[in-house]
């Protein structure tokens, strides 16, 4: 990529509302972050099993200000010197996106700043060069979080071609609806992670789907239904169902589906680095199948830490950065876009 020459550290502002978290954290030269505060409205939302998109702007609202002030806080940063406003303007759910949305663009006018918009997918990728700083494109990677499963091929910042995605569920979505049908209430994702370190994830049997025609693309209603069949079938039976079994099991099955399609492309495409990014990518048994199976094939691989998995705003402090020295500035008519796609504009 043909970028500007920085000699200058450049600082960024990164501000994420794009479902429910409000976050807000600065960044040093895209890789380096001075403070990454998370406002998190699980506790809010689990009480109706799942993010309630009202509630979710109306909390954003509430908190936007606070978490931004925190973070340059903590970054000792003041406004004037930040060299640019980052924001998550999609996907997500529109309410919650135009609050981040708005907030940047008063900050940028306000301060005469760059605003530069990101997108929330790029953001989870980027996440992998905060804790890696020898990483750099051109690398594959599968994304995995509560609203999508990408198999991506970065080909260099800010540079994507999508190799495949879920024809139905996301991953985070099949493990969220699992949880809830087992009794282990939202967000499933960890408490099926947890729960499965005490199960036998060889004690059922559910499908890895394969989608007809296309090596690369995932399915996951297949198998939600199949742990929904088996749940009920016991019911039936008058058989009490073995809550660590099935959580172990399904893990195991959605795991293996995902390494399996991945492995396939990186493969087939001489890739020799691999990074996850999103929410599901900090599960312990991803992420273990992942490791063992890179290390096997010699294929560097890549993750950020959890915190940086699940939505933060140093992900998209550090997309922006890269966006910030390509030249990429939003006007003060950018919108939400709830279905951006990933590379649109
Ligand atoms: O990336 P993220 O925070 O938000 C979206 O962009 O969607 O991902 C949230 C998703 C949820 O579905 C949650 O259940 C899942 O990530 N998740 C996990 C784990 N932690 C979060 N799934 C499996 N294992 C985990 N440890
Ligand atoms: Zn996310």
């Amino acid at each position: 990529m043909e970028v500007q020459k920085v000699t200058e550290d450049i600082y960024i502002l990164g501000i994420e509302s794009s479902c429910d978290e409000t976050a807000a954290a600065v960044i040093k030269n895209g890789r380096e972050v001075l403070s990454n505060v998370i406002s998190s409205q699980i506790d809010l939302h689990t009480l109706y099993g799942g993010v309630v998109p009202e509630i979710a702007s109306r909390k954003h609202i509430e908190k936007i200000n606070q978490v931004v002030e925190a973070a340059l806080e903590e970054a000792g940063k003041s406004l004037e010197e930040i060299d640019g406003i980052a924001v998550t303007y999609g996907p997500g759910l529109v309410g919650a996106l135009l609050v981040g949305v708005s907030f940047a663009k008063a900050l940028a006018f306000a301060l005469n700043k760059p605003l530069v918009g990101v997108h929330h997918i790029e953001g989870h990728i980027s996440a992998n060069f905060i804790e890696h700083k020898d990483l750099e494109p051109p690398f594959a990677c599968l994304v995995v979080s509560g609203g999508h499963t990408h198999l991506v091929v970065v080909k260099d910042y800010g540079e994507y071609e999508i190799l495949g995605c879920t024809r139905d569920d996301a991953a985070g979505e099949a493990f969220d609806k699992v949880a809830r049908a087992i009794g282990l209430g939202y967000p499933g994702g960890p408490k099926i992670d947890k729960v499965s370190k005490e199960g036998n994830p060889d004690a059922i049997h559910f499908p890895r789907a394969k989608v007809e025609n296309s090596r690369y693309d995932f399915s996951f209603s297949g198998l939600k239904s199949s742990v929904l069949n088996y749940i009920n079938s016991c019911e039936m039976k008058g058989e009490a169902v073995n809550v660590p079994d099935v959580a172990a099991s399904f893990q195991k099955a959605v795991v293996d589906v995902l390494v399996e399609h991945a492995l396939i492309a990186v493969e087939e495409f001489g890739f020799h680095k691999f990074a996850l990014a999103g929410g599901v990518a900090s599960n312990s048994s991803l992420r273990k199948a992942f490791e063992e199976a890179c290390k096997k094939r010699n294929i560097e691989f890549y993750c950020p830490s959890p915190v940086f998995c699940t939505d933060n705003a140093a992900m998209i402090g550090a997309a922006g950065y890269y966006e910030y020295i390509k030249g990429t500035r939003s006007g003060y008519d950018l919108n939400a876009v709830p279905n951006l796609k990933l590379g649109e504009r």
